[in-house]
């Protein structure tokens, strides 16, 4: 069997409705923050549909007992968020997978470069195999972020299919780059955007999105 990079856009209402206020030029950052938000909440809802992992067990209602199904607490789940953006969907993909370690990554982009740099690194030596991540980058554009945030987590030992990537916006570089390199990746994002500008900016996008949501 050969493995493909699946990318998934859930054709969900609320996702449709709350990138259109982020797209929007004219909403202001504490909204704009709140759409993200809610985007992360909806993408990461979507995310754990078949990854996280479960056991099977009976329960005690008050009248009888019953089959029930609990997520796994002995299986590690890391939440990785790439500073600043990924912050914003942190806020309530932390509601979705409450008990789910938070890894902070810090990569700032060299505005002429492109490349990113590490500021921050909060991963662990390694992880156990059988880590689940989830990486938080709202925007996938030259890919060179999500390629590095990849090569931390994958070199302490997560597997690439036990890793997904929730965005917002991801445009083709980024998702040609993640496809030739982690076949069996899957990625979660409210939409494929045409590409970049000469700047690296996602067009049509919804701007630089740590600025927009932190009013910088
Ligand atoms: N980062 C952003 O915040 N916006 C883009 O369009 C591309 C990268």
């Amino acid at each position: 069997m050969t493995l493909q990079l699946r990318v998934y856009v859930p054709e969900h209402p609320l996702i449709k409705h709350w990138l259109s206020v982020a797209r929007d030029v004219n909403t202001p950052s504490v909204l704009f923050k709140s759409a993200m938000a809610q985007l992360g909440r909806w993408l990461a809802y979507e995310a754990t549909r078949n990854w996280l992992p479960t056991v099977d067990t009976m329960v005690q209602t008050p009248l009888t007992q019953c089959p029930g199904t609990f997520v796994n607490p002995e299986m590690p789940i890391g939440i990785v968020p790439i500073l600043r953006a990924g912050l914003v969907l942190l806020e309530e993909v932390q509601k979705v997978l409450p008990i789910a370690a938070v890894y902070h990554l810090g990569l700032a982009r060299n505005e002429s470069s492109l490349k990113p740099s590490c500021y921050l690194n909060k991963l662990p030596e390694s992880f156990d195999p059988q880590t689940r991540i989830m990486i938080l980058e709202p925007m996938l554009a030259t890919g060179g972020s999500i390629m590095m945030a990849m090569k931390e987590v994958t070199n302490r030992g997560v597997q690439p299919d036990l890793v997904r990537i929730v965005s917002v916006v991801a445009a083709p570089p980024a998702l040609r780059q993640l496809s030739e390199n982690y076949p069996g990746l899957e990625i979660y994002t409210a939409i494929i955007d045409e590409g970049l500008n000469s700047k690296g900016y996602i067009v049509p996008g919804l701007g630089d999105a740590g600025d927009r949501a932190f009013g910088t």
